[in-house]
Formats: structure tokens, sequence, C-alpha cells
């Protein structure tokens, strides 16, 4: 019989071999540290095996003086809104790194701890940072080197704080743009996400971990987070004021895995090909099973298949969510489901009480441990955490390019790349610098918080001077015009008269994760008036939105000149400015699809073909 290998298998051998040719290969896999992490492994007590695989929130712990030794602690983080007591200057939170590394080489084997945050979009909990533009923005760039040269900034920032682990890039597909979550994420589209994540990783991590200039990226949230159903049954975990009127954040995902894995797999795959050392298993759950839980998940798919050798950090109280009535019983069903590090913010003690009992009742195999804390003493060897001869201790020279003009460059680059122009009638733009007189108005013109997001300086950012540094849009635009033109502006988009154009700022105010779930995506009222009462004065008006994701504004559409999308742009307005003023071209190609009305949602391309009609399409945006 003749033997031969059909076309289509070429073609996909041929696909895969240039994907994998065309990356070069990070410097060392972590299992080549295995031979000194088995040493240090077996002069390991139980305890302190099962310190490695506790991660406190840096408050708590540290207000318990001596726990840190006593619990063996192997990492601590900050989430959201765990400040250093001091406040959240660049000097506070160096103090603290530096103030937390100390306790744990305090611990009888002095094993360093990983500080891990969520430097999100830059080094985003600390005052003075370059803000970048949220994924959702960076997706519209569509440019990987650019995403990269990112990472390699937000990590030169984050370690001038001594801090070497983020909790990023989020990898997720949103496929449901009333996720609160859906700025996180970088498209709707798998192949844009996997390249972009792919991307981060290594300018997180650069080639070599253990360059004292890289940090840990951490993968997230691991699997289908974006991928959920609508529901009206609120989360746990949420505060009590979040009511939204539907929640998708940290729902069901019902999807066969066929789909699971071609909709949501990729951007994992090209992070982990990228060298990524830690992933976070999503709250979620797939078809009812939470993703913390679920051994086929973690232990099958992620490492026996994927041959992921770092180690799994759960989310925030994620565990104590699989079974809240047996907090026991939780830990034990993560831990054998392949979990390898758990964050419990303030519950420690009792997670750590408790998987000692676990292990000496036999509930958890010692085997599940010992490959738990290899895996995270993998990552530490990697990191130069264990070479004596280097210190541990924040390196302050960094101060100095932190926040530099030079990192906002970068941002400020990003900003201009991303925006898209959704609409430019009769050639309003670009706008000339000579113009006689500009009427900015609308709330988000002056405001660097609505421009940064959630995720700023607090867990839900917040609007107003979130932080200083950087340009609001009407700064930028004062900025931008030649000394004879005129610039007022209000609020409210009243006294516009007299102005040659106006130029109307509006969108979303801050939020992070649930507390961004919407049922509705309309402009605010305010919002629409503020166009409105430009409108009045007769005059072309543009409109620049700024949110975290598409908004409803097909009424509003008819009635504008020009309309510019910006979703999270960061601290740097200028790069908005750089093409209102025709300094370079809008190039931004849209992220995700853009709904007529609410009743289409969910909507994207991955949905079904014959009732894909949005307003604007995936990829859409105007040029000049
Ligand atoms: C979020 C994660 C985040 C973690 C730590 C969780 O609530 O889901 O994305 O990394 O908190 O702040
Ligand atoms: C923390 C966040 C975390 C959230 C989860 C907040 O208090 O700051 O990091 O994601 O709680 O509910």
């Amino acid at each position: 019989m003749k033997s031969y290998i059909p076309a289509a298998v070429i073609c996909i051998l041929l696909f895969v071999g240039a994907q994998v040719g065309s990356v070069p290969p990070v410097s060392k896999r972590f299992s080549s540290f295995d031979p000194q992490v088995k040493e240090l492994l077996s002069k390991m007590t139980l305890e302190e095996k099962i310190g490695q695989m506790t991660q406190p929130e840096q408050g708590p712990v540290l207000k318990n003086p001596g726990d840190m030794q006593k619990y063996f602690i192997g990492s601590v983080l900050s989430g959201g809104d765990s400040d250093p007591a001091e406040g959240n200057t660049l000097q506070a939170w160096t103090d603290l790194y530096d103030r937390t590394q100390n306790e744990a080489l305090k611990t009888r084997l002095a094993i360093p701890l990983l500080y891990g945050i969520d430097a999100v979009h830059g080094h985003s909990n600390v005052l003075g940072a370059v803000m970048f533009p949220h994924n959702i923005a960076l997706g519209c760039t569509r440019d990987r080197a650019l995403v990269e040269k990112i990472g390699r900034i937000t990590a030169e920032e984050v370690r001038a704080t001594g801090i070497q682990w983020t909790f990023s890039p989020c990898v997720t597909v949103p496929h449901d743009i009333r996720w609160g979550r859906t700025y996180e994420g970088f498209s709707e589209n798998s192949t844009l996400v996997r390249e972009l994540g792919e991307a981060a990783v290594r300018g997180l991590q650069g080639r070599d971990l253990s360059n004292p200039l890289a940090i840990l990226a951490c993968a997230k949230h691991y699997i289908g987070d974006g991928g959920t159903s609508a529901s009206t049954v609120p989360r746990p975990g949420m505060p009590p004021n979040a009511k939204p009127a539907l929640w998708l954040d940290q729902g069901d995902t019902k999807v066969d895995e066929a789909t699971l894995r071609r909709i949501h797999l990729p951007g994992y795959i090209s992070a982990i090909r990228a060298g990524v050392g830690t992933i976070m298993p999503s709250y979620s759950t797939w078809n009812g099973v939470r993703c913390s839980a679920s051994k086929r998940l973690l232990t099958e798919i992620l490492k026996e298949e994927l041959g992921f050798e770092g180690f799994l950090i759960s989310d925030y109280n994620a565990i104590s969510q699989i079974n809240p009535g047996d907090p026991k019983g939780a830990i034990a069903t993560s831990i054998n489901a392949g979990m390898d590090m758990a964050m419990v913010p303030t519950d420690y003690r009792n997670f750590f009480d408790n998987l000692k009992a676990l292990v000496e009742d036999g509930k958890v195999p010692m085997s599940r441990i010992d490959d738990a804390v290899t895996r995270i003493l993998r990552v530490k060897f990697a990191m130069g955490l264990m070479d004596k001869s280097r210190s541990q201790m924040a390196d302050r020279k960094l101060h100095q390019s932190f926040g530099s003009a030079g990192h906002r460059a970068v941002a400020r680059e990003a900003v201009r790349k991303s925006v898209v122009l959704l609409k430019n009638e009769n050639k309003t733009l670009p706008l000339s610098k000579k113009i006689a007189r500009i009427h900015v108005a609308g709330k988000s013109a002056d405001d660097i918080g609505n421009q940064c997001g959630g995720w700023t300086v607090f867990w839900q950012g917040k609007s107003g001077a979130v932080t200083p540094g950087g340009t609001t849009v009407l700064q930028a635009i004062k900025a931008a015009v030649s000394g004879q033109t005129q610039v007022t502006y209000s609020a409210d988009g009243t006294g516009a008269e007299g102005s040659s154009l106006a130029v109307v700022v509006v969108g979303e105010r801050p939020y992070a994760e649930g507390i961004g779930d919407r049922a509705d995506l309309a402009l605010e009222a305010a919002d629409v008036l503020a166009i409105e009462n430009a409108k009045k004065a007769g005059i072309p008006v543009v409109v620049i939105l700024i949110s975290g994701r598409p908004m409803i504004i097909k009424d509003i559409l008819p009635q504008v000149s020009a309309f510019v999308i910006a979703f999270l742009p960061g601290t740097e307005g200028q790069g908005i400015t750089d093409v209102l003023f025709g300094d370079y071209k809008p190039k931004g190609k849209l992220s995700f699809s853009w709904p007529k009305s609410m009743e289409q949602l969910p909507l994207n391309i991955n949905g079904p073909k014959e009732k894909y009609d949005p307003l604007f399409p995936y990829g859409y945006g105007l040029s000049y």
C-alpha cells in the first residue's frame, strides 16, 4: 500500500514549525533547576513546605509579628487595596517590600519570598507610575513589539519597588461586554489574545528570569473567565454595595471541551511557550465545576498535556469558594486537583493548619505537596532568588527611571496607536492647531482617574486626580494648539457658542471585576446632555469616548461630526491629541465588535455568523 502524508497534515506541520521557529526559546526550562530544588526540598519539614504554598496579604500577616517565621511564609501579595500604611508613594511601597522580605529572610531556611501584585497596566498601585492603556486598548494596536516593550517597562517600574511578580497578563477572551472585566482582555479574538499575551509575558519576564529587571508573570484567569453566561444570582466575595442587575463575573462557562480549547486555551498555550512561570486558575466554573477544583483542567491539561512546569496560584479566596461550608474539604479538593499556592489573604493560618492536617491524615498525598513545592522553588531558583550572592532588597537606583519621561513616551505611543476613529464626517479630523477657538467639554475631559479606569491606585480606580503625572485630554489639547488658539472648557458642554468646534469627552467611571457588570451600557444622561449642549452652539462636535468597552451610541452617533473611542488610555492623554491634530494618522482597529443595542448581546466573532449584525464589526477603524 502506498503511504503518503495528506497535504492538510503537511500544512499543519509547517504552520506549527513556523510558529515554534519564529520564537526563540526561553533560556532554561524550569525543570532544569530540579537538582538544586531536590536538595533543598530534602532539608524541608512539612511545615516549611506548606509555608511555601501559603500566600497571605501583607497587611494581615505583618500585623501579627512572628507569623512570617511561624508559618514559613513563602509569598505575600498586595491585592487591589492592600497598600502600605504610609500611603502609596514609591518610597512607601519600596519600604514595605523590603520590610516584608526581611521578615521572610528570618525563617530557618531563609528562602526569599515572592511578592505579588496586580501590575496590570503599569505598576498601577503606585502613585506616579506610568499607567499604560488597559489591554482592550492595546488590542486595538495589534502591535506585539509595543506590548512587549510595555511589559519591559512595567517590569522595571515594579522592580523599582522590589516587587518581583505581577498577576498579569490577563489572557481572557471576553465574549460579552456586559462583563466588568472586559477591559482586562486584549480582544474577543483568541488569535489576537494569543499573540499579545505571549508578547506581554516576553516583556515582563524577558529572555531570562534571573535578570534583575525581569519580573515573574502570571497568565490569568484559567480558563473561560470571559465565557460565562449572564445570571441574576449574585456572586460570593463581592462587596455588599455591589448590586448589578445581572452578573457575569465568576459565573459559569457552558461550552464543550472542544469549544473551551478553541476559544479560551490559545492564550495559555502561547504564554507557556513564552516561559510564563505562573498561571492563576479562575474563580469561574466550567459546566458547573469550579476551575480551581478541576483536576482535568489544572493537572491533566495544563501540566501533563501542555507541559507547564511553573506553578498555579489560586485567585483571592477562591479555594474557600469551592465549598464555603467545608473549608478543609475545599483545600483538599483544590490541592489534589493541582493548585500549588493558595492566595489566602487573611485566612492563612487556617489554610496552613488544615493543609497540614490533611497531609497527616493522608487526604492530600505527600507527593502532591512535594510537586507543588518543587514547582514554586524551581521558579525561585530560575529568578535568582536562591543566589546567596544577590541582595533580595529593592534596587533603589531604579527609582530614577520610575514614571520617567522615557517611560511615558512609550505609553503615549501606545495611546496614539490604540485610539480608533469610528466616524469622521466632512473630514472634521484632523484638527488644525491654528483653529481660533476650541471648546472642550464632558466629565472625562479633565479626569485622569476616568482615563485610567479600574486597578489604578485603588482596586476600583477613582475619578479625579488619582495619581500625579500624566496629562488629561484637556491639558493635552492646551499643549497641542498654537499660541493663538483659545481653549475654553465646561463639563456640561454649555458656553460653546463662538468656538470653531467642540471636543466632548465622555464615558464610564472606573470599576473593577463584578462591580462593573452592567445590564445597560447606555451613555449617562449627563454625557448625552454635554454633547447636546455643545451641539446647540451650531458647531461641529467631536466625541471622544473613554470607557472600558463599547457602549450604546447608535442614537448619538448621527448627531456628531467625528467619533473616537480611546477605551481606557491611562495617564498619557497626549497620545489622543497626537491623533486629533494629525501628527499621527489613526491606526487603531477595534479589538471587540461594537453592538447596536443591548438586545444583541452577547455579540462577537465567535458567535453565530447569521446573527452577526454589529454597529461596527471587529477590526473596524478609519484613518486619514
Ligand atoms: C482577581 C485577580 C487578582 C487578585 C489579586 C482577584 O479578585 O480576580 O485578577 O489578581 O484578586 O488582587
Ligand atoms: C482586593 C482585591 C480583590 C477583591 C476580591 C479586594 O479587597 O483588594 O485585590 O480582588 O477584594 O473580592
